[in-house]
């Protein structure tokens, strides 16, 4: 070896231990546009990601369905072809009946009960039913708002007031059967597909969370919203099971511990800005109905019809029980 060329070795040698380690980089889709939960949630867990590993794992958002549509990033990540996606809980449903408990209509009544549910032992249940199913883990969670309806034709605030208008819905049976309970043959449709459908007047509804409404701009095609409290929308950020497995075990570590930090910043983002979307919305021209009675009419049609369909998918009647009664409820 030259002198010149074993300074050059030396000085390479010096230059990479004085530089980072190159950040592994994973993709991670993301079902919603910018602005709203699910964004805030891959925010969230990029940044603790690169603090918990020394900034030797990183992540980069691909928002509004770029990486494909909600439902087929489940088979992506379930394949090993996609690292992470973060989706409502429903486009998961249709993999792993389990987690249909979280949709079943009237169940989960606030953010408190949607967090102690997925934070607790019944979460971790799903968790692992998920990853035996659907070849995905749950490793953080997003909350995001009770669906709120929207329409383009006319306030809504009865039964009555829904009949006749053509309604989106997630291809979840849960999400259907309780548009039926309510008189409606909803239209099933792929998540990417709904602006267009509203803008094109294919539909004239859907339902989704404040937080959603606002970060997919239905504020442009949609009018009305009707508070409606019949699913609170929870969006799990997922995990090839793949991926996960093929980690060293302290990096596994590393991941279980940022999708924990992103899950508590996904709640206390809620908690701080969906009143203020609320108010943004209003102000860009929607108008917001309360249902009549409390809502009353909506919630025995969907509880009488619906509930017991679903017993046999979610593991029995016992389950939707268990979950009733850990949140201080009658079982049904
Ligand atoms: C859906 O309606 O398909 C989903 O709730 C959309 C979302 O993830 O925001």
């Amino acid at each position: 070896m030259t002198i010149l060329t074993r300074f050059v070795t030396g000085a390479v040698a010096v230059l990479a231990l004085s530089l980072p380690a190159a950040a592994t980089e994973y993709r991670i889709a993301v079902g919603d546009g910018a602005g709203g939960t699910q964004e805030a949630l891959g925010k969230a867990f990029i940044a603790a990601l690169e603090e918990e590993s020394g900034g030797e794992m990183t992540g980069k958002l691909f928002l509004n369905g770029q990486l494909g549509d909600e439902q087929d990033t489940v088979t992506a990540a379930a394949t090993g072809t996609l690292d992470f996606s973060i989706l409502a809980i429903n486009n998961i449903t249709p993999f792993s009946p389990s987690v249909g408990t979280l949709t079943l209509p009237y169940v989960i009544l606030s953010q408190d009960d949607a967090e102690q549910l997925t934070q607790g032992e019944i979460g971790q249940q799903m968790i692992e039913q998920t990853i035996e199913d659907a070849g995905v883990r749950i490793i953080g969670w997003a909350y995001s708002g009770f669906r709120v309806l929207t329409n383009s034709k006319r306030p809504v605030s009865t039964v009555d007031d829904l009949q006749g208008l053509v309604i989106r819905v997630p291809k979840n049976e849960i999400m259907i059967e309780t548009y039926k309970s309510w008189g409606v043959n909803p239209t099933p449709m792929a998540w990417g597909e709904t602006f267009a459908a509203l803008q094109q007047k294919v539909v004239d509804g859907q339902d989704n969370p404040y937080m959603t409404v606002y970060a997919m701009k239905f504020d442009e095609v949609q009018k009305y919203i009707t508070n409606l409290h019949y699913i609170f929308s929870i969006e799990p950020l997922i995990i090839s099971e793949a991926l996960f497995e093929s980690l060293s075990e302290e990096e596994q570590q590393q991941v279980l511990a940022a999708g924990e930090a992103a899950t508590k910043a996904s709640s206390e983002f809620l908690r701080a800005e969906e009143s203020k979307i609320k108010e943004e919305l209003v102000s860009r021209g929607m108008e917001i109905t309360d249902p009549a009675n409390n809502e009353q009419e909506f919630i025995d049609l969907a509880t009488t019809a619906v509930w017991p369909k679903f017993y046999d998918q979610i593991g029995g009647k016992e389950v939707l029980d268990n979950v009733l009664t850990s949140l201080g409820r009658e079982p049904a």
